[in-house]
Order: C-alpha cells, then sequence, then structure tokens
C-alpha cells in the first residue's frame, strides 16, 4: 500500500495505473476509520481496480466554533486498517498541500446545501464540494463512494458532479450501525458513558418510525413526533428533525413518495446526525 502526502506523489501513481488501463475508485474520508468507513472501501472494491482513500481533515468545512482543533485524529491506526482491507494506496495531505495561503476558489451548491445540516452549518457543504471536487481532480478516479450516513452530503456531491459535468461515478452505501445501534461516527468517542447510553434514543427514535412507517403511519407530523418524543425524554437537543422528499429534501407532510427521515441532536455537546430511507 502507497502512502501519499503530496498532490504529485499520488498523480505519479495513479498515472501509472491509468496507463495500465486500471479503474481507479476514491473514498474519501477524514480519518479515524471504523467499520462505516470500510463498508465503503468493499464497496470500491467491487467497483474498480484500484481502491484510493483519502484521510485528510478538511478545515474549510468546519464552521469557527465547530469541532476541528479536537476532531479525533489516528494515522497509524487507520493506514493498518486501509492495509487490511486491501486498500491500494492513502492519500493523506496536510492542509496548506490542499489550501494555498491565497486560496479564492469555491464550489458552492445552491438548493440542496440550504435545509438540514446546511441550515445550522452554512459554509459546511460549500467546504464538502469544494474539497471533494479537489480530491477527484487530483486522484484521477473513475467513482467515488460515499455513505447514506451522511445522505444529505452524497446527494449534493451527485448534483455537483451532475451540474459541472464531472466525469465521476458516485455510488453510495447504506448506514452501518454499531451493535446497539448507534450509527457509526468518528465524533461517537466524544460522548461520555451517559451521553452514549442516552444518545441511542435516536436511532430508536428513528427505527421505531421505520417501523411505524412499515405498519402504514404516512403522516410526516406522526413519523417526527416519534423521534422528537424519544430523544427529549433522553435529554437530547434537538437541531433539526424533518421528513424530506429523497430526490430535493423538500419537506414533505406525507411519506408518499421516496422519503427521507433525518435528524440532528446534541448529546451534550456533540452533534449526532441519524436517518432511515422510507419508500
Ligand atoms: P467522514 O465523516 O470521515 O466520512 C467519510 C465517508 O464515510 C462519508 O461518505 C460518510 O458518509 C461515510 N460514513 C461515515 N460513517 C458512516 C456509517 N456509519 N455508515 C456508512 N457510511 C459512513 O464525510 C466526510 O468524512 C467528509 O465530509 C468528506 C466527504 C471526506 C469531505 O471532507
Amino acid at each position: 500500500m502507497e502512502i501519499c502526502r503530496t498532490v504529485e506523489d499520488i498523480r505519479k501513481i495513479t498515472r501509472q495505473w491509468r496507463k495500465e488501463g486500471k479503474s481507479i475508485c476514491l473514498v474519501p474520508t477524514m480519518g479515524y476509520l471504523h467499520a462505516g468507513h470500510m463498508s465503503l472501501v468493499t464497496k470500491a472494491h467491487e467497483l474498480a481496480d484500484k481502491v484510493v482513500v483519502s484521510i485528510f481533515v478538511n478545515p474549510t468545512q468546519f464552521g469557527p466554533t465547530e469541532d476541528l482543533d479536537k476532531y479525533p485524529r489516528d494515522f497509524k491506526r487507520d493506514s493498518e486498517a486501509c492495509e487490511a482491507h486491501g486498500v491500494d494506496a492513502i492519500f493523506a495531505p496536510t492542509p496548506d498541500v490542499m489550501y494555498a495561503k491565497d486560496f479564492s476558489t469555491w464550489v458552492t451548491e445552491e438548493k440542496l446545501s440550504k435545509p438540514m445540516c446546511g441550515a445550522s452549518r452554512p459554509i459546511h457543504f460549500r467546504g464538502v464540494c469544494t474539497v471533494v471536487l479537489k480530491l477527484f481532480n487530483i486522484v484521477g478516479c473513475d467513482s467515488a463512494v460515499f455513505g447514506r450516513k451522511d445522505a444529505q452530503q452524497a446527494l449534493i456531491i451527485q448534483r455537483m458532479v451532475r451540474d459541472l459535468n464531472v466525469p465521476v461515478e458516485i455510488v453510495t452505501s447504506p448506514l452501518v450501525r454499531e451493535d446497539d445501534n448507534l450509527a457509526m461516527s468518528s465524533r461517537n468517542r466524544y460522548l461520555s458513558e451517559d451521553e452514549h447510553r442516552r444518545a441511542l434514543s435516536l436511532s430508536r427514535g428513528i427505527l421505531e418510525a421505520e417501523k411505524q412507517y412499515a405498519a402504514g403511519e404516512r403522516e410526516a407530523a406522526k413519523l417526527i413526533e416519534i423521534v422528537r418524543s424519544s430523544v427529549e425524554a433522553n435529554g437530547g437537543k434537538v437541531d433539526y428533525i424533518v421528513l424530506n422528499d429523497r430526490m430535493n429534501l423538500q419537506p414533505l407532510e406525507k411519506a408518499d413518495k421516496p422519503a427521507i427521515l433525518a435528524a440532528a441532536v446534541y448529546f451534550g455537546t456533540t452533534r449526532l446526525i441519524d436517518n432511515v430511507f422510507l419508500g
């Protein structure tokens, strides 16, 4: 497995692969890898001959009061996990490799980025789109895999690729949960034992709403209330709980077409997201 720190290093390797006629799939991550990330790597192996994982805690997608400085990092553990999963190369640049001091060009998706996480994190998706397009241009991948844990992010990247004719196929992969059903996230390590226990009310609410949907419930207000009552009974502070059209993220009154029930909730100072696809 190759470990590349500079744009030139990774380009040299991917250029050679392309010369040999090999296809390349990229899995973009911010590291502190867990089984959710590794499920994307497994998917990537199905899609291409060579798999590149990028590990970069992207500063431009964090707001000024967010957790950039304390975001967990463990490169040794990450590279061991990648090696064990047959990853061909890691691209792990430093911020100065990715952003020139006078960097001034941004990719802004203007519709799907507005609701949900975009409402409380106004510059977040601008940072995500910009870094992801840069990673595509650096690696020269044919495809890239994104997790449905961040369903809004995946949808926005699909829109960006369509709108800007980026020649990369975007593939999504299911949300992976812990044994106790908490959605896997690098941020789960911020939770104290008590917060972790209370945070289970989020997945419990989401999965209960999914059950009620399967039993015929279609009222958005009722499905949302199931999640709200579950998290609020456990001291969670709701950022948003929505039932939206899965294609355009517009709110639905009834879950009568492909929908996403999604939530962002604070337990202590940790903001967790979770979602389920309905229909
Ligand atoms: P990060 O949070 O590290 O996630 C990297 C990828 O792993 C994303 O596509 C995310 O959806 C997926 N992922 C995380 N937890 C998952 C889970 N429990 N189940 C399935 N997939 C999961 O998302 C980012 O980094 C960044 O915004 C990035 C795209 C790398 C741009 O900086």
